[in-house]
């Protein structure tokens, strides 16, 4: 599993500027999501990004509730909450969440807006009553470390997670999950596949990219494989491919990211760019900013991403 090192490399460093950005892009009250909108097969035109995306990210957090078959006073778990979108969310469909986030900024953020976060790995976590619906929304993929893929432990992790999320819920109660997935190119070879000076856009590259973003953390294969985990414990009742709608979130994102803040923009990337960070890792970061890393890892299908909605089988 990616630990709080991983996740603060991934998280924290670039909490002020994630946060930020987006609220300086979208306003005030804006949810900061940092997952894969739902389009519905309609992108926006030139000029219409903005709106479109915000209304998309609302669109992925109501199917996710339709999913779980949610209904006012449920109580939900999210799995990986955060800065707290789906939490805010449940609220205001007058539900109570309580969200797990190994970020100590996100957690601390989700706290101040009144939201029960809770910096915990899901691993240590124990429920004292059941739920009425899980839901986990871009946590999955940060599960799974190499190291323990390397050592042949990939589907006990998963097997784990979803026994966990199998004892949260009541009986026949439904959990979403979100989850990027190596995607159509294939699975790389960790030890041949990587090479931040790989030609550029070619599958060697952005994934040199992506891991300078994620250390520690080991996609899944594909679909098939996550069923195969969750199978002793639920069925999987619908499957859809978000992958396309990631390259048109990942495309607004990076407007956010570069669009001009003043003097406390160029701190928040200063903190962004060295905070735990080797030499290496920064200057694949950068790179990766440059050259639009994200949204070209789904545009090519180097990088997958599968909304899966599962019901508990007993
Ligand atoms: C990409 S963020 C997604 C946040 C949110 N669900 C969203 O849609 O914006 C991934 C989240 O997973 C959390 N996470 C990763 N591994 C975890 C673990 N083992 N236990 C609890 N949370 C974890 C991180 O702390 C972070 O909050």
């Amino acid at each position: 599993m990616a630990d709080k090192g991983d996740i603060f490399v991934s998280y924290d460093a670039m909490d002020a500027l994630w946060r930020n950005s987006m609220i300086r892009m979208f306003g005030e009250n804006v949810p900061v999501d940092f997952t894969g909108a739902r389009y519905e097969g309609i992108y926006p035109g030139y000029g219409e990004e903005i709106a479109a995306y915000v209304e998309a990210q609302s669109n992925k957090r109501v199917y996710a509730l339709k999913q779980i078959g949610f209904s006012s006073e449920d109580r939900v778990i999210d799995f990986g909450c955060g800065w707290g979108n789906m939490l805010n969310e449940v609220e205001n469909w007058g539900g109570r969440a309580i969200g797990l986030s190994l970020s100590p900024a996100q957690v601390a953020y989700c706290q101040e807006m009144g939201l029960d976060a809770r910096l915990m790995d899901w691993n240590d976590y124990r429920p004292d009553r059941q739920f009425d619906g899980a839901v986990s929304i871009g946590a999955f993929e940060h599960f799974c470390s190499i190291d323990a893929f390397r050592a042949g432990r990939q589907m006990e992790v998963y097997h784990k997670f979803f026994e966990l999320v199998h004892d949260c819920l009541k009986p026949q109660r439904g959990f979403y999950l979100q989850t990027m997935i190596f995607g159509g190119k294939g699975v790389p070879d960790l030890d041949v596949d990587i090479d931040p000076r790989a030609p550029m856009n070619s599958p060697r590259r952005i994934i040199a990219q992506w891991k300078a973003y994620f250390p520690g953390s080991y996609l899944p294969h594909n679909e098939e494989q996550i069923v195969e985990a969750a199978s002793d414990f639920f069925d999987l009742t619908r499957s859809e491919d978000g992958r396309e709608d990631y390259v048109e979130t990942a495309r607004v994102w990076l407007e956010a990211i570069n669009a001009p803040g003043g003097l406390e923009k160029w701190l928040e990337w200063a903190t962004f760019a060295f905070k735990g960070l080797g030499r290496d890792e920064l200057l694949t970061r950068l790179q990766s900013v440059r050259e639009d890393a994200f949204s070209r890892g789904f545009a090519y299908d180097i990088i997958g991403h599968r909304r899966l909605t599962f019901v508990r089988k007993d």
